[in-house]
Parts: C-alpha cells; structure tokens; sequence
C-alpha cells in the first residue's frame, strides 16, 4: 500500500510517520505551503516533496482540484493530514471516501477547530488528548480510529501541555496508519471505526 502526506508546517507528525518504519510507501509530501519545514524534513528522508501554494488559487475550489490532480499522480491508497491547515472542499472529502485520515489536537469529539490546548486549559479539563480520524465534510467529525489521553498538570500552559499531547500524536497517527496498511480499519454503516484483531 502506499501513502502521500499532505503538511502545512513544522511537520514533526509526518516525522514521525517517515521514521516509524511502517509497512507502507511513502510515495510524496504535499506542502499547501512553500515554506513549510515539514518540507525539508521529508527531503532529507529521500521522499519526494512538492509544494503546491494555496496562494496561487483563487477560490477553495481551484486549489482542491490543483491538490487532487497532484496527489492522483502517486495513486495511493491512503491520504494522510498531518498539521495539513486548509479545510477540504466536500467534494474532495468524498472523492478520498474511506482513504482520507487526519491528526486532531483534542479527545473529540471535545474542541474541535483550532487552540485546542488553550480551550482545554479554559475550561479546566483534567484529561486532554489527540485523535486520528477519518475525514468527512463535518470539520473534525469523522469516525474515531483511535485516541490518546494525557493528564492536565496544575501550573499547565499551552505549551506544556501541547507538548505532552504532540508526544502521544506521534505514537498513535503511525500506529492508525500500520492498521489501516493491514487492513485492520473497518468503519461500520453506523460510522464507526472497528479493529480488527485488536489484541
Ligand atoms: C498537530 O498538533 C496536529 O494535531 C494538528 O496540527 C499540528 C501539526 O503539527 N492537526 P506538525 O506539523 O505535525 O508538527
């Protein structure tokens, strides 16, 4: 099976996916940002890395069509948003049906959209977390694959404990994508996600 990450940034989730060692090709890094240091960081793994700038489309529409004709290049069976910040067209969520994952800062379905850690940290939550999805047009939505919880600690700040959950994104998105390579995944008619032969 193989994979193309798409990356906005820093790119230390993709990182983590390149240097896990999984059962999949890595066909490409796609940047929605020329910038992006996930860029360099996929080069120096020998994976090839292209940046498609949102800049130079002028409507969503345009740039999902650019984004989709870029990834069919490479044909893979999973699509992977890592720090990937643009919101997907519903037609490009429903063209990658079932092939589509994302990383999300939180234990949804608690503070989906963005400043996760900030808003956990407001509201005064005890347990905090991440979780890999699947992507549907609903933002930060779709079926569950799995999550990881992490303790709030008193005199927290949104780096500490973004960072404490950055550590657990890093173990279970690689993880999600093992399972899904060995065909593990099955989402129920009810949307939900099942594993199989979960140990
Ligand atoms: C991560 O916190 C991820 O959950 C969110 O964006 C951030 C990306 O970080 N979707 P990185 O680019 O993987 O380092």
């Amino acid at each position: 099976k193989s994979i193309v990450i798409l990356i906005s940034g820093r790119g230390s989730n993709m990182q983590a996916i390149l240097e896990a060692r999984l059962p999949v090709k890595i066909a490409a890094v796609i940047s929605s940002s020329p910038n992006a240091h996930g860029l360099e960081i996929a080069r120096q793994h020998g994976i090839p890395a292209h940046a498609l700038n949102h800049r130079d489309h002028e409507t969503r529409e345009e740039f999902d069509t650019a984004l989709a004709a870029k990834i069919n290049e490479f044909n893979p069976d999973l699509v992977v948003l890592a720090g990937f910040m643009r919101i997907l067209t519903p037609k490009f969520v429903h063209d990658y049906n079932a092939r589509l994952i994302n990383i999300h800062p939180s234990l949804l379905p608690a503070f989906t959209g963005l400043n996760t850690h900030a808003r956990a940290l407001t509201e005064g939550v005890k347990i905090h977390g991440c979780t890999v999805h699947f992507v549907t047009p609903n933002l930060d939505k779709g079926p569950i694959i799995v999550q990881a919880a992490v303790p709030v600690l008193p005199g927290d700040t949104e780096e500490t404990l973004g960072a404490r959950v950055l550590e657990q994104e890093h173990q279970i998105y690689p993880q999600a994508i093992r399972w899904f390579a060995e065909d593990r995944l099955t989402v129920t008619p009810d949307c939900n996600v099942i594993l199989q032969n979960q140990q």
